[in-house]
């Protein structure tokens, strides 16, 4: 399979290339782009060394596949002259996610979008896809209810750059003088712009691509989304009020027939860095609050299951369907 990665140099990028070495797709021809800067880097991959070629309409020549790990705006130039070129493509941007006629798949949860072959499939929110993981058989099994979700999000959520920002922040810790949105000894209350109604550009994300994988449009969920000091691995604290009457027992059980890894303490981050999978820990009924009610503490690697791992999971789906 000929396989493209526009933004092949960025975290995601770089997840995706290493993650391509162990994965059921056969890659016979990998090709790496970034911007103008990098071409001509070298970059090791499954297929030895690769240099990073100019993004340009040619690069899509011949593609099956083509992974975008670039913004939104940049996904939104290069996705449709991909797609002209019959390249099936899967953006990792919010660019897509929400276009009614682009599914947003999370293959163990809605994997079944994938049958009718789409040439197009957009990639969750690093918090969404582990979350959905979560409540996929939470709703199945009980139904949902009502959804409240605070976040604590790593620092590479935010791209290279700011992984760079945190780095310099500990190299300079001892002289470092505080400033307001610096990462290290800080949390930041807010991930990216809020609108007039006072949520964040990420908040939204997380409400609306939630709905639209779980396909219920009507759930009603509140999110408070921020960044915390640590370099990889997102945590959530997660409620969730069900539909039917169950028990936090049953609620382990079905999480676990989910490929969820429940333990009974909270998932570290450090812990989770360079897994696959979603973990699930201190599960409780909130007997103070309203019945079935219940919460827990989730963890995940944003770079695996929150970006590249599902990513690569959405293409392994679909080449196992046709
Ligand atoms: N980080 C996460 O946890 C995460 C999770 C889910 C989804 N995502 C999404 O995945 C995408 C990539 O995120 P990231 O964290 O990997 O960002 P990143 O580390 O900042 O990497 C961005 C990549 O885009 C390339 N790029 C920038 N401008 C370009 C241009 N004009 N033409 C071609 N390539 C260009 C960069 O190339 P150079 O190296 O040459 O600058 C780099 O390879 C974003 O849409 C992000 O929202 C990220």
């Amino acid at each position: 399979m000929r396989i493209g990665i526009v933004g092949a140099t960025g975290i995601v990028g770089r997840e995706l290339v290493s993650l391509l070495a162990t994965s059921k797709l056969k890659a016979t021809e990998l090709r790496l782009s970034a911007t103008t800067r990098s071409v001509g880097k070298k970059v090791a991959t499954c297929l030895g060394e690769q240099n990073i070629a100019e993004l340009n309409i040619g690069f899509f020549s011949g593609l099956d596949l083509c992974f975008f790990c670039v913004s939104g705006e940049i996904s939104e130039t290069w996705v449709p002259l991909a797609q002209a070129q019959n390249v099936i493509c899967i953006d990792n941007s919010s660019r897509y996610r929400m276009e009614a006629e682009v599914p947003l798949v999370v293959p163990e949860v809605n994997g079944e979008l994938l049958r009718g072959q789409p040439r197009l499939i957009a990639n969750p929110n690093c918090i969404v896809a582990p979350l959905a993981m979560a409540l996929n058989p939470i709703q199945r099994s009980f139904g949902l209810e009502d959804l409240w979700v605070s976040t604590y999000q790593s620092v590479s959520g935010a791209g290279q750059e700011a992984m760079t920002q945190l780095e310099a922040e500990l190299i300079n810790y001892p002289r470092l003088r505080p400033v307001p949105g610096q990462f290290l000894l800080n949390v930041i209350g807010c991930i990216g712009s809020c609108d007039s109604q006072g949520h964040s550009q990420e908040e939204r994300k997380i409400i609306q691509e939630t709905r639209k994988i779980l396909d219920l449009p009507a759930l009603p969920v509140a999110v408070t989304a921020v960044r915390v000091p640590v370099m990889r691995g997102h945590c959530q604290a997660v409620t969730v009020i069900t539909k039917c009457r169950t028990s936090a027992e049953e609620i382990r059980e079905v999480l676990t027939a989910g490929n969820v890894c429940v333990s009974a303490d909270a998932p570290e981050p450090i812990a989770v860095q360079g897994t696959n999978q979603v973990y699930v820990g201190r599960l409780r009924e909130n007997q103070e609050h309203r019945p079935r009610s219940y919460s827990f503490w989730l963890a995940a690697d944003n770079l695996r299951k929150g970006a590249a791992l599902n990513a690569l999971s959405i293409a392994e789906h679909w080449w196992s369907l046709q």
